[in-house]
This record gives structure tokens, C-alpha cells and sequence, in this order.
């Protein structure tokens, strides 16, 4: 939430800002703004709305050129998004410009306190209030970091604040608690930014900053210290993905990019994570096989798509391991009082790394005693920094916000821990984990087989697009699938859709069914437990006796749902836990051409941003 870039070097911090605020766009599209140190003194330019709004506004009036720069692009949270409320934030002086990212807790105390003290603020943000206190501990010690530090430690919440100074015309100083802040180390160039893909045209050299720390950085030099300015140990790291990664590559939107590079992700995700006997080697897992032997609880916490992800790794966990495992909600999840202790294995899923209520549930575990692993998408974001043991999906940088390889590979990721523990506890034996793995290194051409016949979805997609509502059901592993293409199509294409459990049906959602209403099944295989199979069928002549148009996902060869699909979308046959990376795919495509349909940003809908970093 929020994107946020600081540049010190040679170029045009106006086009180096500008680039990188519009790698950063995910991440909020409610306002941009840019401030520039030229000439002596600092220029500013802000502009509610997406950044093109802006460079519009920089075309009839451009700024001074300048090499030192900071931008925002916004999302939200104190104060509608105005041209007003956009970032930067200046002083009264007009010499102090600041950007942020997060929530500052206690702003309406600093902001009395500031009035008090004489100082006009202008805007309804929360931020403003840092701008000032900058200025003021500035002008007692003419050093930008040294004011940073002095203001941080005021500061109750999460923020990551970016700001320069027109009196240090070299300098941008940077300080993260809580919210994302990386460094991009160049040659004579320096970057701040809240996501390496704001940089990776530059440099793909990068430091994480750790928790309540403060950077200064200038062309040659960055420096790192803590709060109190004690000078703190970072740890650099190499960007193994490069730029093309971040761009749409030739399609229309980066969903359309990143749903075609499903695939290559569920295949990267494997990789290297297979030895040549067949057994399975998460060595960076970072967790002794004691410790995973003596575990009786797995508690899975995540939102949104990766919520889904856990919900159905759940199934694969205890049918693999026998160890009981709980799916919950990682915003619920602290406020419960749940019970762990030194024997509940907490997983954590996240593609961000980042997302503040996935953060705060796996701080709690940990302050409970329990081991964290997080499954994570993101190198160096703070989730698997601050966990016990982390596990990488593959997936490449995801920029749409609806997301779609990521959720895939999570799937794959929480598989291969499942079958790790079966492997280390004893309850798989080796040839059967084999099998498994020859299994999942299979989807990957499976899912590209779906892709290549998703034009009749299309096509079904485009029919269904003033409609108002569409139901998704499923059973076992294609419930939490039902959710997904559910949530995807509220996101996308912003339409009421539901998904339920098919055996919750005459438990009441039955009564939504009405004549032409658009029901999606997803069909568990008749191969693997059949009496659900067959339940499914019978649920979809009772809905289809009531006037629902049933679009039913089923597999090759599944002959018994034909009579009863008024559309029907054939998936491979796979084995039964496996079905959901092949099931979810066509639902992507579905959700995205109803929303292009409907004439939604696909990308970028409204009022989302893809990384939520505020609770
Ligand atoms: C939906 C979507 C969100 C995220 C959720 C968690 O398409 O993208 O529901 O899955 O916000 O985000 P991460 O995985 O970054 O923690």
C-alpha cells in the first residue's frame, strides 16, 4: 500500500522517480506525487488520481531538473484521495518534503501539538505532521538523519518515510518500522524504494533495511543506522530476476502476463527442491528435522487468495502428514487467543511478505512460543525476515493486484511442505513422495493445456457480462477454489459472487437460485472419491432444476456431468489433491475477460492495492 521511491545520482531524479512510481502503481493509484531538489531550493508536484494525471500535470509545468528526488503513489488511508492529500508533504517553509507509507498512530496529538506551536497544516493526512516535525528538529541540527532519527522515535504505528531537505541538496533519508523499504545500491547512484521493481531498471543490487532503522543516502554512500544512531548491520542481496520480468511483455495487462506465466512458476517452484534420490531437499527451510518431528499442530494464516492457498494445503497437510492443521484468517486470527505453544508450527503465506495482519498473526505466534515458517514470494520482505524458517515460491514478481501465479505456487509451496514432513516423521514413505512429485511436476504442462483452450471461457465470460451476480460451488479441495474464483470476479469485474461449499447447499444459499443465474461448479474427480462426485452431479440437476445456468468445470472424460452442464469447461485429469491447480485457472480467465468486458482496469480495480500493509 503505497508506493514510495528516493533516488541520489547523476540522472534526472524527475525521470528516474517517475519510471519507478509507475513500477510502484500497484500498490496504490489514488494520487502521485514527486519532489525535486533544484537550484537551491525544492519543487514539488502532486496530482489526485492515477500517475498518468500527473505526468500530464509535469507536461505544462515540468520542474527544475534536479538529481536528487522522491515520489509517492498513493493509497489511501487519512483523508480522501485529493490533490490535497497527496504526497509529498512540504513544511510551512517549503524546504522539508516527506512521503510515507503506513498509518502514524498517534498524528492527532503531534498535529495539536504542532498548531499549538504555530504550524499551518494544510491537508487531512496523518503524514503532514512529519513534514513539520522534520523542519523543526532541523533547523537545530542541520542534519536530515539526525531529524529523522529525533522524529521516529515520536512515532506510534507503521510507516515507512521517505524525505530530502532543500538545505542538504544531496541527500534522501529513508526510515521503515513495520512497512517495506529496500535500498538499490548503483554505481554513483543510490535508490530508496518500497519494492526492488521500482529500481531493477538501474541496478539489481539491493539492501534490505531492517525494523526501525534509518538510511541516508547520497550518490557514493549509504548509511545505515538504528533509531537511536547506532550504526547498523544490513544485509545486501542480489535481484535474481530482471526487468523484463516487470514488464507486460506484450499483453494487454499484466494479469494476462502473469496468468500465461503460470506454467514456468509452478515449474520454477519445484525446482532445484528434488534430489537426485528422489527425496525431497528444502535445505533453506532453515529448520531442523527435530524440530518438525516434534510438532502436533500446524496453523496455517494468511488473507485473501493466500487464505485460499492454506485452505487447501489443510487438506493435503493432514490426508500426508497426520499432523491436525487449522486454516484461519490472519486478521482473525490474534484476536481469538488461540492456543499454540512450542509444538504448533505456524506456516505463514504471503506473496508480499509484507501484509500487515499475515505479519502481526505470525509476531503473536512467535511471542507465544511457536515456530513460524513462512511460504513467501517476496526475497527480503519483512514476513519471512521475521519467521523462523521460510520457504520461496518461485512465481516472479506479481504486479496485477488480483493475483494468479502466485496463488498456484503457493499451493505447490505448502504441498512440498507437507510431503517434507511426511518425509521426515515417517508418514509417507520415499517412493510414494516420488510419486507425488512426479505428479506435481506434471501440472505444469497441464496447466498449459488449459491455457491453450480457454477461448470458449472467453467467449462465456463476454455473454455473462450484464449479469449481476454468479454463484461458484464446490466440494473437498474444490471448495476453497469455489472462493477463489468467487473473490476473483468481486475483485475483477466487481459483481456479487459467492462461492460455497456444494454440500451447504440446502442448508440455504439454494434459495439464491433463480431462473439464467449463472452457477459455476467445480467437479471433483469421479476417479478419486467418487461418492463426492457423485453428490456434486445431483447438486447440479437440483440447482439446474431451479432455472441456474450451470457452468461446470469438470475433468477430461467425466461423461456423467454432461446431460446437466448448460457450459462446460474440461480440465485435465489429475490426481485429486492436485485438481486445484488446474481448476483455478480457467477461473482467472473467466474473472478477467467479465471485468475487461464490463470496460474495468483489470490491473488495477478499484479501491484495491496489492499490498496491504496497514491492518
Ligand atoms: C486477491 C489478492 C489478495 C491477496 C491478499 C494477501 O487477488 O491478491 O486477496 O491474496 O491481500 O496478500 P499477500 O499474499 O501479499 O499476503
Amino acid at each position: 500500500m503505497c508506493g514510495i521511491v528516493g533516488y541520489a545520482g547523476g540522472r534526472s531524479a524527475l525521470d528516474v522517480v517517475v519510471a519507478g512510481l509507475r513500477r510502484l502503481e500497484y500498490r496504490g493509484y489514488d494520487s502521485a506525487g514527486i519532489a525535486v531538489l533544484a537550484d537551491g531550493g525544492l519543487a514539488a508536484a502532486k496530482k489526485a488520481g492515477k500517475l498518468a494525471n500527473l505526468e500530464e500535470l509535469l507536461e505544462g509545468q515540468p520542474l527544475p531538473a534536479g538529481s536528487t528526488g522522491i515520489g509517492h503513489t498513493r493509497w489511501a488511508t487519512h483523508g480522501g484521495p485529493t490533490d490535497l492529500n497527496a504526497h509529498p508533504h512540504l513544511d510551512n517553509a517549503g524546504r522539508v518534503a516527506v512521503v510515507h507509507n503506513g498509518i502514524i498512530e498517534n498524528f492527532a496529538a503531534l498535529r495539536a501539538e504542532l498548531a499549538e506551536r504555530g504550524h499551518a497544516l494544510e491537508s487531512e493526512t496523518d503524514t503532514e505532521v512529519v513534514a513539520h516535525l522534520l523542519a523543526e528538529q532541523f533547523s537545530s541540527s542541520a542534519d536530515l538523519a539526525e531529524a529523522m532519527r529525533q522524529v521516529c522515535r515520536r512515532l506510534d504505528g507503521a510507516f515507512t518515510l521517505v524525505a530530502v531537505h532543500a538545505d542538504e541538496p544531496d541527500v534522501v533519508v529513508g526510515a521503515r518500522r513495520n512497512s517495506p523499504l529496500v535500498v538499490g545500491v548503483g554505481q554513483g547512484e543510490n535508490f530508496l524504494a518500497s519494492d526492488v521493481a521500482a529500481f531493477i531498471a538501474y541496478t539489481r543490487e539491493a539492501i534490505e533495511l531492517g525494523q526501525d532503522q534509518v538510511v541516508e543516502l547520497r550518490r557514493d554512500t549509504v548509511t545505515v543506522t538504528d533509531f537511536e544512531g547506532k550504526p547498523a548491520e544490513v544485509r545486501p542481496y542480489h535481484v535474481d530476476w530482471d526487468v523484463s520480468a516487470a514488464e507486460k511483455g506484450g499483453y494487454d495487462y499484466f494479469m494476462l502476463k502473469e496468468i500465461a506465466e503460470q506454467p514456468k512458476a509452478v515449474a520454477d517452484t519445484l525446482l532445484g527442491r528434488i534430489g537426485t534420490d528422489g527425496r525431497l531437499t528444502l535445505d533453506e527451510l532453515r529448520m531442523p528435522d527435530r524440530l518438525l518431528r516434534e510438532i502436533d499442530k500446524i496453523v496455517i494464516v494468511a488473507c485473501g487468495t493466500a487464505f485460499h492457498a492454506g485452505m487447501i494445503a489443510k487438506y493435503a497437510i493432514e490426508h500426508w502428514t497426520r499432523v491436525p492443521c487449522e486454516v484461519e484468517l490472519a486478521s482473525e486470527f490474534r484476536y481469538r487467543d488461540p492456543i499454540l505453544d512450542q509444538r504448533t508450527l505456524v506456516v505463514a503465506i504471503s506473496q508480499s511478505g509484507e501484509t500487515m495482519d499475515t505479519l502481526m498473526a505470525l509476531r503473536h505466534a512467535r511471542e507465544q512460543g511457536s515456530k513460524v515458517l513462512a511460504i513467501c514470494n517476496t526475497n527480503g520482505s519483512t514476513i519471512p525476515r521475521e519467521s523462523d524458517a521460510v520457504l520461496y515460491t518461485h512465481a516472479g514478481p506479481e504486479v496485477a493486484v488480483a493475483s494468479t501465479k502466485a496463488f498456484l505456487t503457493q499451493v505447490v509451496a505448502c504441498y512440498l511442505v507437507a510431503l517434507y514432513l511426511g518425509q521426515v516423521r515417517g508418514t509417507k514413505w520415499g517412493d510414494e513422495i516420488t510419486g507425488v512429485i512426479r505428479e506435481l511436476s506434471e501440472i505444469s504442462t497441464q496447466v498449459e493445456q488449459v491455457l491453450e483452450t480457454m477461448e470458449p471461457v472467453r467467449e462465456l465470460a463476454r455473454s455473462l457480462k450484464d449479469k449481476n451476480t454468479v454463484l461458484f460451488l464446490g466440494r473437498h479441495v474444490g471448495y476453497p477454489v469455489a472462493l477463489e474464483g468467487a473473490l476473483k470476479l468481486k475483485e475483477l469485474a466487481y459483481m456479487h459472487a459467492e462461492g460455497f461449499a456444494a454440500g451447504e447447499l440446502k442448508h440455504g444459499p439454494i434459495a439464491l437460485i433463480e431462473k439464467d443465474l449463472p452457477v459455476v461448479v467445480v467437479v471433483p474427480s469421479p476417479r478419486g472419491r467418487s461418492v463426492l462426485h457423485d453428490k456434486i452431479v445431483s447438486n447440479i440437476q437440483e440447482i439446474r432444476a431451479r432455472g441456474a445456468r450451470t457452468i461446470v468445470i469438470a475433468e477430461e472424460g467425466d461423461e456423467a456431468v454432461v446431460p446437466y452442464a448448460d457450459h462446460l469447461i474440461r480440465i485435465p485429469r489429475t490426481p485429486v489433491l492436485l485438481q486445484p491447480l488446474v481448476a483455478t485457472v480457467p477461473l482467472q480467465v473467466f474473472a478477467c475477460e467479465l471485468a475487461t468486458a464490463r470496460g474495468n482496469e483489470v490491473d488495477q480495480p478499484r479501491n484495491l492495492a496489492k499490498s496491504v500493509t496497514v491492518e
